[in-house]
């Protein structure tokens, strides 16, 4: 059984742009966020307030977040610690996500902490923003596979996720941060989830594409009833802490998808193309979306 709406959590701006050499000037960042949210999405990420040496390409923060802020679209913000809510919490944001890792390896790569010091460090944030009214999204990354330690056993995964929830986080997404999930993966993930209290209808799915996996992933995901799906425009993204991180799921190539299985989204896929292709010239290079260069071939 497929739902039939699915919510599409837009990271372009956030997961696509972090791992860009090249510093993206604001304003090209800002209008990016504009074009999408003019698409139809009405989930976009807009920035991570991190510190800035650690991902210098989302340093801008400050100067972004308030040129969009006015946008009738849900702009959650990436916060590692209580500095980052503070700074988001400054400017108005609604919406924050903590970012967890299954692994030691990319807990420390990431964020310089223990997996367990990382949820210490979370659990103030969580705390607060909850008092203030502030929806949390509880990333966890290496829910699959960890570039140093290889395939991750699903209780170390359970075992995070339940820490999240019980924090308080609104929403968890699942990260295949290197994009080696299958299918069958997928779905053993999100029994043993449900088992553990954590329905798919409180999951949302992020799929790197590294493996040409991400779209089969997804399909599996919303045959087990995970409505919230994470995509990017035109496939831009990767994490600068996980060598081997290559682009999400492209939102082109999900929203051609959906439409062909009559699940509505309310987005315009013509405008998205369009919207990659400006950015695709932006950046210097072609987007790796298949359903974009499908559909910019004119
Ligand atoms: P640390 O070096 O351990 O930091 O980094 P610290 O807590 O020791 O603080 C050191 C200094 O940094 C202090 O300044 C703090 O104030 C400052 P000082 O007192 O020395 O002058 N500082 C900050 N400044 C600005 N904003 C902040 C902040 N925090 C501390 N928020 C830290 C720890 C967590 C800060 C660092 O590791 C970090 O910023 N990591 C972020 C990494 C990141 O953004 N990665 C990409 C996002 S995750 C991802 O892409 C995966 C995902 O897509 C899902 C998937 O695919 O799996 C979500
Ligand atoms: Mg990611």
């Amino acid at each position: 059984d497929l739902p039939t709406r699915v919510r599409i959590h837009e990271v372009g701006a956030r997961d696509g742009l972090q791992n860009e050499k090249a510093t993206v000037p604001t304003e090209v960042k800002a209008e990016f966020i504009r074009r999408l949210a003019d698409a139809g999405l009405t989930t976009i990420e807009a920035t991570s307030f991190v510190h800035p040496k650690w991902v210098p390409q989302l340093a801008d923060a400050e100067q972004l977040f308030p040129q969009v802020a006015d946008l009738p679209v849900a702009l959650p913000v990436l916060v590692p610690n209580e500095r980052g809510l503070d700074r988001a919490l400054a400017l108005g944001a609604s919406r924050v996500a903590v970012f967890a890792s299954a692994t030691e390896s990319f807990a420390k790569a990431n964020l310089n902490r223990t997996v367990d010091e990382a949820l210490a460090m979370f659990e103030p944030v969580v705390t607060r923003a909850k008092a203030d009214d502030v929806h949390v999204r509880g990333y966890l990354s290496m829910c699959f596979g960890d570039p140093w330690e290889g395939p991750v056993p699903i209780p170390q995964v359970v075992r995070v996720c339940r820490a999240l929830t019980d924090m308080g986080c609104d929403e968890l997404s699942l990260g295949d941060t290197i994009g080696v999930a299958t299918p069958g993966h997928v779905v053993a993930l999100l029994a043993a989830l449900d088992e553990a209290g954590i329905p798919p209808s409180a999951l949302g799915v992020h799929f790197h594409d590294t493996y040409g996996q991400a779209l089969a992933n997804t399909l599996a995901a919303l045959q087990q009833g995970v409505t919230t799906v994470d995509a990017s425009a035109g496939g831009l993204g990767g994490c600068p802490y996980a060598k081997s991180a290559t682009g999400n799921l492209a939102t082109e190539d999900l929203v051609w998808m959906l439409r062909g299985l009559g699940i509505d989204t309310g987005i315009d896929l013509g405008r998205l193309v369009a919207t990659s292709t400006w950015m695709a010239a932006r950046l210097g290079r072609p987007s790796p979306s298949r359903t974009v260069r499908a559909l910019s071939h004119e």
